[in-house]
């Protein structure tokens, strides 16, 4: 990708604005098949990116979607995946939710599958099934089961979605429970298998291979009694930058196996959402204006925490390149301190070595291509940007139009 295409997407489509670069989303969509083959299936989860441009090319590049609620599944179904290649999870879903599953596999276009998070949630979906009268001669709706692996994963401590203590998935003893009871009823729901997620922005391998070595032991002795059970969905986690790499995870959860004289289940799959698009995106942003802070330039842009959250939410580091300069780009660099645009002093996107910057000057914000227009906000009452996407040629396409500007 070009610099001066970034240059080129500002002066046509305005800022702050996102850049998808499509030749980056095929590149990592490479990556992951070449980590995990086939037969893995390879899933995209959407709440990294929903845009419907991003979700469609990554199917076109062998990965199917995983969507958290209804409006991810409409995203989905937007870029033109078929439910076959959708599965549903998240630890949220409504009645409303649970029962378009239902009615999908009651019209014969069942979801992939569904991931239930507690027995209750299980009892509610059972109960629906029941009522729209699946099973028997109609086709049935596949569930994975939620695994709590008390593991705690190498990433920060709020990341660490797969420890004993967060609010994901059940513990071992609850899901045996829970499929000892499922089998005495008949509801056309098939437990399948177990879902896991440790975490995410995993720096190391080792808390995914473990979380993934007891799914994978957990499943082997269920399917002793519940034969169906054959699949297990590892999860996501991997890092946005290249360390580890990929097939460092699989390798990893395969030598964990083969100590403990196991094997991988017949189906197996991956979801991850980050790695495959953090590093095609970009927040293309102009300076405000400039003044002396406490330890050098404070430069005020047209960003803000309503269009890149992270640094905000969670102290998360985006760099931050100039790209078009009124002044000289060779003039000497310091240290600037890089501050959005809303009224919250928390929404500053850090310390950066950035040559002199005037009002009007063009910045980009990298690494945006992951939770960033995903968690957009309306807050200050800030319009959506613009989505624009790349083509392999360089040239440029609006993948979403931004809201208009209301005076
Ligand atoms: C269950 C589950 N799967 C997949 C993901 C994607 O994670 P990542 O973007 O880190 O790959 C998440 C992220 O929160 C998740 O909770």
């Amino acid at each position: 990708m070009l610099l001066s295409t970034l240059v080129e997407a500002a002066a046509c489509f305005g800022t702050p604005c996102y850049v998808t670069d499509l030749a980056a989303l095929d590149s990592a969509a490479t990556k992951l098949r070449r980590a995990f083959p086939d037969p893995w299936i390879r899933q995209f989860s959407l709440k990294a990116n929903p845009l419907p441009a991003v979700v469609a090319r990554l199917a076109a590049m062998g990965v199917g979607s995983n969507v958290v609620s209804a409006g991810e599944w409409a995203a989905a179904t937007k870029a033109g995946v078929p439910n076959h290649l959708i599965s549903l999870e998240g630890i949220g879903k409504t009645d409303s939710e649970l029962q378009l599953a239902v009615m999908a596999a009651v019209n014969g276009k069942p979801l992939r599958w569904v991931t239930v998070e507690s027995k209750e949630e299980m009892s509610a979906l059972e109960k629906l099934a029941k009522a729209a009268g699946l099973g028997g001669s109609q086709s049935s709706l596949k569930v994975l089961l939620r695994l709590n692996p008390a593991v705690d994963s190498e990433t920060r401590a709020d990341f660490q979605v797969g420890s004993k203590v967060s609010k994901f998935g059940m513990p071992e003893w609850e899901m045996r429970e829970l499929v000892q009871r499922h089998a005495e009823t008949s509801s056309g729901l098939s437990i399948r298998g177990i879902h896991v997620h440790v975490g995410s922005q995993l720096a190391a391998t080792e808390g995914w291979a473990e979380g993934g070595l007891r799914a994978a032991l957990l499943l082997a002795e269920l399917a002793v009694d519940f034969e169906e059970m054959d699949t297990v969905d590892f999860g996501g986690g991997f890092p946005a930058g290249p360390t580890p790499p990929l097939s460092d995870f699989r390798s990893r959860l395969e030598q964990r196996l083969a100590m403990a004289g196991a094997e991988l289940p017949t189906r197996t799959a991956v979801e991850p959402g980050r790695c495959l698009v953090a590093a095609s995106g970009w927040l293309l942003a102009r300076v405000l204006h400039v003044r002396q802070g406490q330890s050098g330039p404070q430069v005020v842009v047209d960003a803000s925490m309503s269009e890149l959250i992270r640094p905000a939410l969670y102290g998360a580091h985006h760099e931050v390149i100039a790209l078009d300069l009124s002044g000289a780009p060779s003039a000497a660099r310091s240290a600037t301190e890089v501050e959005g645009g809303v009224c919250e002093s928390t929404d500053t996107f850090g310390v950066h070595e950035l040559p002199p910057l005037r009002r009007g000057d063009l910045v980009a914000l990298t690494m945006t291509g992951a939770y960033a227009s995903a968690m957009f906000s309306n807050y200050n009452g800030r319009p959506r940007p613009p989505e624009v996407l790349i083509q392999p040629d360089h040239k440029l396409v609006l993948g979403r139009p931004g809201e208009p500007f209301a005076p």
